[in-house]
């Protein structure tokens, strides 16, 4: 259970993705007061009625939900999870300028609401967002980032763990950069129970580069094949937000590819990108700086090149 006697998470946004990782919140027990906000009085109070009618088989939980940013005062986690929808063949970034001045908007009246509490950003393109989010509120950077590769690292355990017969527990490696089409699998690094994956390969033919070239690109290309089939994602990322929420609240240390402000991790600073963070109570104590091959860099500064372009374009 967590560490503090009652803890208090604010889900902005009741779409898709906000409902989704309200519902994985409170199964999980993540937290003892549980709001919604979204500016659709109507609808976010059905959402909040809807979740609330099954709190018989909730741990304990109170539920609660308005228009009104005065329901999400005094939050220990804040995730903003509102915006447009990705639409068939766009990509995260075509909604950046919505984005940006939504945050613009939506930012300021959270924080004066919650100055304390850890700001999760899951809204897209979520590096810019998370960037633009950060200069909006003056918040310090370990206070405000964004949910980022969590769940592009997710999706890569689980091909190859698919592959190799393997429990996806037992896979571990990053996706990092973008949150979107210029992410990059830190190969170098990843490894299956603790065997570095080219002595896999070595041992058992298995997640050869052909091999892991298409699992890069299946991963790429999740977002767009869920969206082509059903018009949104919205379990997976809920159940990414919620181990995010998870780590703070519970204070964990745990490491989570979230997208933080970079300062010189290896060379690349002043971007909003993920790579490898310990996530505590205060949100990103630090970045973890694991090696990377001059490839894997090379790529890491080319999508932290393109997440700049937008933002400076944007203003920020
Ligand atoms: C996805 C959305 C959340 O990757 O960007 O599913």
């Amino acid at each position: 259970m967590s560490k503090r006697a009652s803890t208090k998470l604010a889900v902005v946004g009741a779409g898709a993705v906000g409902t989704s990782l309200a519902y994985a919140a409170l199964i999980r027990g993540v937290a003892s007061e549980v709001v919604l906000h979204d500016i659709n009085e109507k609808k976010v109070r059905a959402e909040a009625l809807d979740l609330a009618h099954g709190s018989q088989f909730l741990p304990s939980v109170s539920i609660d939900a308005s228009a009104d940013v005065a329901v999400t005062a005094g939050s220990d986690v804040v995730v903003v999870a509102a915006g447009a929808k990705q639409k068939h063949g766009e990509t995260r970034m075509d909604l950046a300028e919505h984005t940006v001045d939504l945050m613009k908007k939506m930012i300021p009246p959270l924080v004066d609401a919650s100055p304390e509490a850890v700001f999760v950003m899951v809204t897209n393109p979520v590096d810019v967002t998370t960037q633009a989010a950060l200069k909006i509120s003056g918040l310090p950077a370990g206070q405000l980032f964004g949910s980022g590769t969590v769940l592009d690292s997710s999706r890569l355990r689980w091909l190859v763990a698919k592959e190799c017969g393997v429990a996806v527990g037992n896979v571990h490696g990053y996706i990092c950069g973008e949150h979107g089409d210029s992410e990059t699998p830190l190969w170098s690094t990843a490894a299956i129970g603790g065997v570095p994956l080219n002595e896999w390969e070595h041992q058992t033919g298995q997640l050869g580069e052909s091999k892991r070239d298409e699992i890069a690109d299946r991963v790429v290309r999740a977002a767009y094949e869920v969206i082509d089939g059903k018009g949104a994602t919205n379990y997976a990322i809920g159940l990414a937000g919620t181990r995010i929420i998870q780590a703070i609240l519970r204070d964990e240390n745990a490491v989570l590819s979230v997208s933080s402000l970079l300062d010189d991790w290896h060379g690349i600073s002043d971007v909003c990108m993920s790579v490898p963070h310990i996530l505590g109570a205060g949100g990103v104590r630090q970045a973890l700086r694991l090696p990377v091959s001059d490839d894997e860099l090379d790529k890491l500064r080319a999508s932290a090149d393109s997440i700049r372009s937008v933002v400076r374009r944007l203003g920020f």
